[in-house]
């Protein structure tokens, strides 16, 4: 029997006999799925068909980052690390903020994802964005960011607090950290009169969770940043809204992305249905019901880091 909440894998079976009738050995390892983070893999992958959702998303979430950018005090000539790049978004957002007197450095610990991010900088025509291949729990120590940014990582990450406190000393005294994470509950919030919406959010949230991901790290930015050492930071919270199939793709194209996840963790998909005509479905659903849809939310964070 398999204990609640763990996985069975079988990994060797063999005869003790030597023949394959009797006394066989089977190496049974129970992993426990909804905790142990040895067996988390990243929730969304790495996959083709991920980076161009990420790319999709970004394009939406643009004005958003943004506009906490600024406000955090990014702004032209300034030194930025970009923490969790992905297909170099952010990274390219901020490079247009700090203009050709600045410069942008992304980290990222997929080489697929850098070699992606990497082409789209060059057809860009951007001279001042490079990233590091490294995993944020380990990053190069050299000379002080005049701000340190970040979209959709911290919830990745196994000690955020840890990777905020050494962002932080990689950041001059006076310097800007803002970050942007999410909310589902505000999602699950609007919808809770529109059963397909529904059930998409919160299957989501079980295979983020399920994956070790944190799906509520917008409001424990507060938090975190007292955590680490930091002030307390100016929050805010932005949401896009929409019924339109382009609104309704995010939420199919991010459960397309967490198919795996949903697979591995035999999350039901009944009250969804199939993924393939999801978008549409949401759409008419929004319709019905006289509303619209929500996105996650976007929480945004951000400080001065005080002088020593
Ligand atoms: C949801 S994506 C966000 C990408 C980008 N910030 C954006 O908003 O478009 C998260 C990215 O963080 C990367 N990532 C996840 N865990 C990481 C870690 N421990 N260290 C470095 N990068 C990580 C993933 O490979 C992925 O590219």
């Amino acid at each position: 029997m398999v204990p609640e909440g763990f996985q069975q894998s079988v990994l060797e079976t063999k005869p003790l006999n030597g023949r394959n009738d009797e006394l066989t050995l089977r190496v049974v390892v129970f992993a426990n799925v909804t905790t142990d983070p040895s067996t988390f893999s990243y929730a969304l992958g790495n996959t083709d068909a991920e980076h161009e959702r990420l790319i999709r998303q970004a394009a939406r979430f643009a004005p958003l980052t943004e506009r906490l950018f600024r406000d955090a005090g990014v702004g032209p000539g300034q030194r930025v690390l970009d923490l969790g790049s992905g297909m170099g978004d952010v990274a390219m957002l901020v490079a247009q903020i700090v203009g050709p007197s600045g410069e942008v450095v992304g980290v990222e610990r997929d080489p697929s994802s850098i070699e992606r991010a990497q082409i789209r900088v060059m057809e860009a025509g951007l001279h001042n964005v490079s990233f590091v291949r490294c995993d944020a729990s380990e990053l190069p120590g050299e000379r002080p960011f005049d701000a340190a940014v970040g979209r959709l990582i911290l919830q990745f990450l196994p000690d955020p607090v840890a990777v905020l406190r050494s962002v932080s000393q990689l950041v001059r005294p006076g310097g800007a950290i803002a970050f942007q994470e999410p909310s589902w509950k505000p999602y699950l919030a609007l919808c809770s009169q529109m059963p397909l919406w529904s059930a998409c959010g919160s299957l989501a949230v079980h295979a983020f969770e399920g994956a070790g991901a944190n799906a509520e790290m917008g409001p424990e930015l507060p938090r975190l940043f007292e955590m680490a050492g930091l002030p307390s930071p100016v929050m805010r919270m932005e949401m896009l809204l929409g019924h339109d199939l382009e609104s309704t793709r995010w939420t199919s194209d991010l459960l397309g992305s967490l198919k795996p996840q949903i697979e591995r963790l035999r999350l039901s998909v009944e009250k969804v249905g199939d993924f393939e005509t999801l978008a549409e479905r949401l759409r008419l659903e929004a319709i019905a019901s006289g509303t619209t849809g929500p996105c996650v939310a976007l929480l945004g964070a951000w400080c001065v880091k005080p002088a020593a």
